[in-house]
């Protein structure tokens, strides 16, 4: 059930609800929460979820998306710590608080790449001169664990190695073409990853929950992404034998996801409205999710995974997230868009006044405002972002 509590290691999460990283792009330029960053997190204490998964954090200024991208430092890590008091003193019970440390690779201001992806580079054409060196690489397991470090002394529970929807350490997965350590062998190409694994394990306290955000498929065809064939269709080959991987790390919680939101959104957020008619119904999408899910969990039982999609699910997500829960699908569900739109939906549900008319649409707004280089969020029941939606629009 939704309301159970589960343990892991020393840590109690107090229920199975999960809310999503969602990048706000609202960060001071420093990196620090910005005002609406506060105000969202500050939503997400109040929400009585068990645990507040933060959104993409950048190890390095070059690895930001945007220049609001959120970004821990030395400097400024103090105001993390404060935020963090501040949702601790909201919560009416303890949260399990998760950081995602990130490097945007492709979608860094400039775009720093693994290797010339032919389906990517087809919108968005790249340099050679913007290919990372192995030398850079070589450097990201350090910058990975000093953030991870600042990360759990401001007071987080966790940290995410964060290598899905195309970033860099995901793109890294598909570098078959790429020469040198870190291209053409599964085990160059997941060397990074792991590496930043062992170097945050290593440079945080015992008892740190250490996770990992997956994008165990891309689904873009084989030579271009990973976990996929040339046909298009899922081949968890390799993700498996990397998942085993993982879990010989001591991965505390893998936090699964499919599809790259840059190439095919409705395969990672199944949408009723978007920027285009998707190939597949969103069924197809959210039974996606289920074969992923219930496949890991049957190879790695142990293992905690994080399920994902719950959103399009609407007023029957959290039946769906107990039903799915119940089969051993997933250990705690992970809701995205629905706590944007209906930040207090688990409370509302817990004390039986759950809204249905609250619950997330599915539009794809909030994607619309972040692609416009705008500060995310619902545009629908949040009167800021509907303005800035309306703004946009104009
Ligand atoms: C506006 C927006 C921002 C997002 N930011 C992040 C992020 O920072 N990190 C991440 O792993 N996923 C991010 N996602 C993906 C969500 O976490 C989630 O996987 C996705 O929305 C599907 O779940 P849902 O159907 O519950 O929304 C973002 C999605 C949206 C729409």
């Amino acid at each position: 059930m939704i309301d159970d509590v589960l343990r892991i290691k020393n840590t109690v999460i107090n229920n199975r609800a999960v809310l999503q990283p969602m990048e706000g792009c609202d960060c001071n330029e420093d990196g620090s929460p910005g005002e609406l960053t506060a105000e969202k997190y500050l939503r997400a204490a109040e929400s009585g979820a068990g645990v507040v998964w933060f959104e993409a954090c950048a190890v390095c200024l070059e690895g930001r998306t945007n220049v609001r991208q959120m970004m821990i430092t030395e400097q400024n890590a103090g105001s993390f710590r404060a935020l963090l008091q501040k949702m601790r003193d909201a919560a009416d019970q303890r949260q399990v608080y998760i950081l995602q440390l990130t490097h945007s690779g492709r979608q860094s201001v400039r775009p720093l790449i693994a290797y010339h992806n032919s389906v990517y580079e087809k919108t968005r054409p790249v340099g050679d001169e913007n290919i990372v060196t192995d030398g850079y690489l070589d450097s990201l397991p350090d910058k990975y664990a000093a953030a991870a470090k600042l990360a759990v002394e401001a007071g987080f529970d966790g940290v995410d190695i964060k290598s899905c929807h195309g970033y860099l350490l995901q793109e890294l997965l598909s570098a078959y073409s790429r020469p040198g350590r870190y291209g053409g062998s599964f085990e160059n190409r997941t060397r990074l990853y792991l590496d930043c694994i062992g170097a945050v394990k290593a440079a945080v306290a015992d008892g740190t929950l250490i996770c990992t955000r997956l994008g165990v498929s891309d689904m873009v065809p084989y030579p271009n992404g990973f976990g996929c064939d040339e046909r298009g269709e899922l081949d968890l080959s390799e993700p498996d034998r990397l998942i085993g991987e993982l879990v010989k790390r001591g991965i505390d919680i893998l936090n699964v996801t499919v599809g790259n939101p840059y190439y095919n959104p409705h395969v990672n957020r199944p949408y009723r409205k978007g920027a285009y008619t998707p190939p597949e119904p969103p069924e197809a999408g959210l039974q996606r999710f289920i074969t992923v899910e219930k496949h890991i969990k049957n190879a790695f039982p142990a293992l905690t995974v994080v399920g994902s999609g719950f959103s399009y699910y609407k007023e029957k997500a959290i039946e769906e997230a107990e039903r799915q829960l119940d089969d051993g699908v997933c250990d705690l569900a992970g809701f995205g868009r629905m706590w944007l739109a209906y930040p207090s939906f688990y409370k509302d549900h817990a004390s039986k006044t759950f809204d249905s008319k609250k619950c997330c649409l599915c539009c794809s707004k909030c994607t619309e405002l972040m692609r416009g280089k705008r500060e995310s969020g619902c545009a629908v029941y949040n009167g800021y972002y509907r303005n800035s939606y309306k703004e946009m629009k104009k």
